[in-house]
């Protein structure tokens, strides 16, 4: 396997009144991004956090901000988030009136950009993305809520997205995101994800564990 697989803790599980502490714990145990799920509550049924919220983790750490906006035409908020300390951003296709300008919105600032994609679209239609996008986001479950089950026809868009980077060169980083464990995370792995999301199986319980559990099958599965 080539590129070490990346972590991408999400706090929306975190325990907030604790938000600070858990964050360093993340760090300190070696994960490798900060993912940031920003609902909106139309474009996905729930609300979550903003750009405040964002502002101060920025202030307190030199973490990768790996920022996921769930929300509707998000083109409106990309300088907001930029502003906020975004590292990269990733917006979702279906949300995007004109996708294409949205990521070319984020990576005139110098941001990465990100395309996500929920469960029911097909991945065929991120072929033709990978010049736009750094990272390309495959959604595991449907997104607005963390703790859910992995969607185990997803893994199938997961190899044909593997398939399509190796075809069509594309360099776009290939995240997976919603319901990833312990257990099924080495079969993500072989599906193609590159950075893996998790929030309930890094937040719920030990999370210095949690996180050198996930590195020790990371280490494993790029043998
Ligand atoms: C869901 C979010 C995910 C979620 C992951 O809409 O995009 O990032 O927080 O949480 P778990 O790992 O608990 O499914
Ligand atoms: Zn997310």
């Amino acid at each position: 396997m080539g590129n070490r697989i990346k972590l991408a803790p999400s706090i929306l599980a975190a325990d907030f009144w604790n938000l600070g502490d858990q964050i360093k714990k993340v760090k300190d145990a070696g994960a490798d991004y900060l993912h940031f799920d920003v609902m909106d509550g139309v474009f996905v049924p729930s609300i979550s956090f903003g750009m405040p919220v964002l502002k101060s983790i920025r202030k307190q750490t030199d973490m990768f901000l790996d920022v996921h906006l769930m929300i509707q035409e998000p083109i409106r908020y990309i300088d907001e988030f930029v502003k906020s300390g975004a590292d990269l951003i990733t917006v979702h296709l279906e949300a995007c009136s004109e996708p294409v300008r949205t990521l070319k919105a984020i990576k005139e600032k110098g941001v990465k950009a990100g395309i996500s994609i929920k469960p029911s679209t097909p991945v065929e239609i991120l072929k033709g993305f990978g010049a736009h996008a750094d990272l390309i986001l495959v959604m595991t479950v449907e997104p607005g809520f963390g703790g859910q089950k992995l969607i185990p026809e997803t893994l199938e868009k997961l190899e044909k997205m593997k398939d399509y980077k190796k075809r069509y060169g594309i360099e776009s980083e290939l995240e997976v995101d919603g319901g990833v464990t312990l257990d099924n995370v080495s079969d993500i792995i072989k599906a193609g994800a590159e950075v893996i999301v998790s929030g309930s199986s890094v937040f719920k319980g030990d999370i210095t564990n949690n996180i050198k559990s996930f590195k020790e099958v990371f280490a494993n599965a790029s043998k």
